[in-house]
């Protein structure tokens, strides 16, 4: 089958597309549209930053990871097209002239992308939407000016015109259930492109070709392919599998699709575990958010992935499918050991749900810088208090072993305790029965033991009442 998308409001259609090019080489090598920029190529500059839209909307992504095939049937705006027919500037590129908002210009058309997806969606977090993107020259200050000054002025006609494109109701990948084969009457260069277009399909798909690999969001999987300069043979895009991206909230339970992303998730969480939603907030960065999924965070079984934590001290449950078989297992106990999971071959997360439950859960993020930065230490801490004493603790981290782990000891010390400094003071060198953590780059292993241990102290401030944020705390 061919690819097909919009660029810049053109149709493109490419037959026998290589599934792991990324949108970023396309572009500037076979393309020749060379405004879109590589800065690192691994997701953390912004500099390759385009605008991409489908039925549920505008998001602004790094070119750099996402694969060709994640692009089928969406339509792209590279910072060629920011501009109108006529070569009239878009809103925010005049601001970003008025307002001095360049000097050497490599992270120019970055920004702007990513402040013409802000501008067509009408947000205005500025600090949040530009959090992926950065200059080393012009400072943000004029940045932020330009984009606060474009915020008023209508959307331009042919930005509108993107989100009245017509998408296709489905996208059908190689027959379900089969084998994959090369396309007929092609040569046989290029592997053939695996997009399942329902979990059902996903499901007979990857039963039969269990060794391939899934693509998510590719923020991960990416990376080997751009860092690692790993050949991918066989690859399966979820993208298409529009049942899994749903988030269901019921009075009784929160059931969230492996394909929601992180900004979906942080929408969903907002009313219901608003600091779990202040942790996504910095998760990575906009761009990141939009391509990262909840199932490639969990099934990547990363000790480092943010949201396993906060979904085990919510006691999630994690829901796998192979095939038309559907089991279900307590998150944490999917997590075995370092890289290794309670998965089969042909076996992908289908979902994860958790009781709706008071809102006790705070989610601290401990790293070196605070925005667009992985965790040193995430602790998830989901304590009840009746009539003074506590019964029933979850505390969860993630940094502390080679898995998303429990503390168990520290759990077991509160319970039946009352609920005083003194109790949490006895929980928190628990601890140390709990976790031997490692020292690396990011923390020593002290430092992530006093960490963990006044996260715990943080919480139980934080839950008398005490400002505890660093957003909060002012001299
Ligand atoms: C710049 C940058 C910043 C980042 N910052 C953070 C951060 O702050 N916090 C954090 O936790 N992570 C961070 N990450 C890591 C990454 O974004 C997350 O792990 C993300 O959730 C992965 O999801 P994905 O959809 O991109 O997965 P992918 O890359 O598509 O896949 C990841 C793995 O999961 C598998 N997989 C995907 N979906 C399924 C499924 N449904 N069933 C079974 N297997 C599946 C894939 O085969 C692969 O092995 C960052 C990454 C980058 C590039
Ligand atoms: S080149 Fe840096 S995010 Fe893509
Ligand atoms: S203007 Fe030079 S990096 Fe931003």
């Amino acid at each position: 089958m061919a690819l097909t998308f919009r660029l810049n409001g053109d149709d493109v259609l490419i037959e026998n597309a290589d599934p792991s090019s990324t949108l970023l080489d396309w572009l500037r090598d076979v393309k020749g549209l060379t405004g879109t920029k590589e800065g690192c190529n691994e997701g953390d500059c912004g500099a390759c930053t385009v605008m991409v839209t489908d039925k549920r909307g505008s998001k602004a992504l790094n070119a750099c990871i996402l694969f060709l095939p994640q692009l089928h049937g969406k339509s792209i705006r590279t910072v060629e097209g920011a501009a109108g027919p006529g070569g009239s500037l878009h809103p925010v590129q005049q601001a970003m002239v008025d307002h001095h908002g360049s000097q050497c210009g490599f992270c120019t058309p970055g920004f702007i992308m990513s402040m013409v997806t802000a501008h067509t969606n009408g947000a205005t977090d500025f600090d949040d939407q530009l959090a992926g993107n950065l200059c080393r020259c012009t400072g943000y200050a004029p940045i932020i000016r330009a984009a606060e000054a474009a915020s008023s002025a209508p959307v331009p006609d042919w930005i509108a015109d993107e989100t009245s494109f017509t998408f296709p109701e489905t996208l059908r990948g190689e027959a379900a259930g089969q084998r994959a084969e090369p396309p007929s009457g092609k040569p046989a260069a290029a592997p053939p492109l695996l997009l399942p277009a329902s979990a059902d399909e996903l499901a007979d798909l990857y039963s039969a070709n269990p060794d391939a690999t899934l693509v998510a969001g590719a923020t991960d999987v990416g990376l080997w392919v751009t860092k690692d300069l790993r050949h991918l043979p066989q690859m399966i895009f979820l993208d298409g599998c529009t049942d899994l991206k749903e988030i269901e909230v019921t009075d009784a339970a929160v059931r969230i699709g492996a394909m929601a992303d992180m900004n979906a998730l942080r929408a969903a969480m907002e009313p219901l575990h608003p600091s779990f939603a202040e942790m996504l907030r910095r998760f990575a960065s906009q761009q990141v958010r939009g391509a990262a999924t909840v199932g490639g965070n969990i099934a990547n079984g990363s000790p480092i992935g943010d949201t396993p934590p906060a979904l085990i001290a919510l006691d999630a449950t994690l829901h796998l499918r192979k095939g038309a078989a559907r089991r279900e297992l307590p998150l944490e106990d999917f997590f075995l050991d370092y890289g290794k999971q309670d998965r089969q071959p042909g076996e992908f997360v289908e979902a994860v749900s958790f009781h709706r439950q008071p809102g006790a859960l705070r989610v601290y993020k401990l790293s070196k810088r605070f925005d667009q930065d992985i965790s040193a230490v995430l602790g998830a801490f989901n304590i009840t208090v009746e009539d003074g004493t506590v019964t029933a603790a979850r505390i969860a981290f993630g940094g502390m072993a080679g898995i998303p782990k429990r503390a168990a000891h520290a759990e077991a010390a509160l319970i039946g305790q009352p609920w005083t400094g003194a109790a949490v003071q006895s929980a928190a060198a628990a601890f140390g029965q709990d976790f031997t953590p490692m020292s690396d780059m990011r923390a020593s292993a002290g430092y992530r033991l006093e960490t963990a241990r006044n996260m715990l102290s943080r919480y139980f401030a934080e839950m008398n009442g005490a400002a505890v944020s660093v957003l909060e705390v002012r001299p």
